[in-house]
């Protein structure tokens, strides 16, 4: 494949499978080439673009999209207990499961068959199944935009929160990831498998982080449409967090509504649950749908247009607010 191409459609970068269009479009293959090709665009726009699994596009870029297409795994350091394992960014998220699982290396099994690419992990800190990417995150490498010096970002820089980080909130645009490291444990294993839906599909109480993934695959397999067969970008809203007098005060009328620990004074709601109680589950607007097997996720039917889709997170937005007074916040890039 040419590593610079213009005026291309995005349409096989993006698992939403919107069609939308790139003026520039260069496929990075390290940090050096990232660094020169900023420096010799320094008066385009430009847009970092990794596996395209959790971004919306709605309408076509004037400017340089950067495919992050840097591959790599290394083993740092390796002792009895851990073991420090840097990963280029442009490597799939679950390649790299798959890896560090014929290693027997754990900590990941549950963040199995998640889209995207590695160095996309962080920005909105990944999360399945009681685990969430900070969990092994050690440290990333990544060029600052302003500077265009590398740096290395620790864990504490980060400021990881439920699908949050600096690289979406306070320093987004600042840096661009070019590798993550991780932490990851050698046997025995620390697994996670209290929750619901993992526990009940495993038989045997002290499994293998083996059958954990293969459990988590069954799970997601079942709920999430396949993006090469349904467009979709996963959950396309976070889970609310509500105080827990606005949760009781709902609970008078909405007595199945279901919540999670948030804090001491707050708990957490499934978005899916309040989308599903409005009838949206299975709904089609236009091009744009509500799945079948799970509210969260907002589906591209065939030839949608990024704002159909938008139009109908909006009109769910606004259903949810009318009826449970809770503001919806998207969790996917709308660009
Ligand atoms: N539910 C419904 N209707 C539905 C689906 C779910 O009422 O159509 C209710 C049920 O009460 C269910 C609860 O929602 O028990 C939770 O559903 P689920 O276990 O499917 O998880 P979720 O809260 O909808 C979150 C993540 C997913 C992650 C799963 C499993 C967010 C925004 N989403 O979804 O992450 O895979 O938990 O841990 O936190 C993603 O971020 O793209 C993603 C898929």
């Amino acid at each position: 494949m040419l590593k610079f191409k213009e005026n291309i459609s995005l349409k096989p970068y993006n698992t939403f499978g919107i069609e939308a269009r790139t003026k520039y479009f260069y496929k990075v293959t390290n940090s050096l080439e990232l660094k020169d090709i900023l420096q010799r665009n320094k008066n385009l726009p430009f847009r970092i673009l990794g596996g395209g699994s959790n971004i919306l596009l709605t309408k076509d870029f004037e400017g340089l999209t950067l495919l992050i297409a840097n591959k790599g795994i290394e083993i740092l350091e390796e002792y009895p207990e851990t073991v420090t394992v840097e990963v280029q960014a442009g490597e799939n998220w679950h390649e790299f499961v798959l890896w560090c699982l014929s290693r027997n290396y754990g900590g990941v099994e549950n963040l199995a068959l998640i889209p995207g690419g590695v160095g996309a992990a962080p920005i909105q800190n990944i999360g399945a199944y009681g685990v969430e990417l900070a969990s092994v995150f050690k440290s990333c490498k990544v060029l600052n935009t302003q500077t265009l010096e590398e740096e290395t970002l620790e864990k504490k820089d980060c400021e990881f929160g439920y699908r949050s980080s600096i690289f979406k909130t306070h320093k987004k645009g600042t840096f661009i990831i070019t590798s993550v490291c991780f932490e990851l444990r050698q046997p025995p294993h620390n697994l996670i498998i209290e929750y619901g839906a993992l526990r009940s599909q495993l038989k045997n109480t002290s499994p293998t982080i083996q059958e954990v993934a293969a459990a988590v695959i069954r799970i997601r397999e079942s709920k999430l449409p396949d993006p090469k067969i349904l467009g979709n970008s996963g959950s396309f809203f976070k889970n609310p967090v509500v105080s827990k007098t606005h949760y009781h005060r709902l609970k008078k009328t909405y007595t199945q509504l279901p919540s999670y620990p948030a804090s001491d004074h707050h708990l957490k709601i499934p978005a899916a649950w309040l989308i599903d109680q409005l009838g949206f589950k299975g709904t089609q607007h236009g091009g744009a749908g509500v799945h079948n097997a799970q509210a969260l996720v907002l589906v591209n039917l065939g030839e949608a247009k990024g704002k159909e889709i938008l139009d109908l997170a909006q009109k769910i937005q606004t259903a949810v607010k009318k009826t449970f007074d809770i503001a919806l916040e998207i969790e996917v890039n709308v660009l």
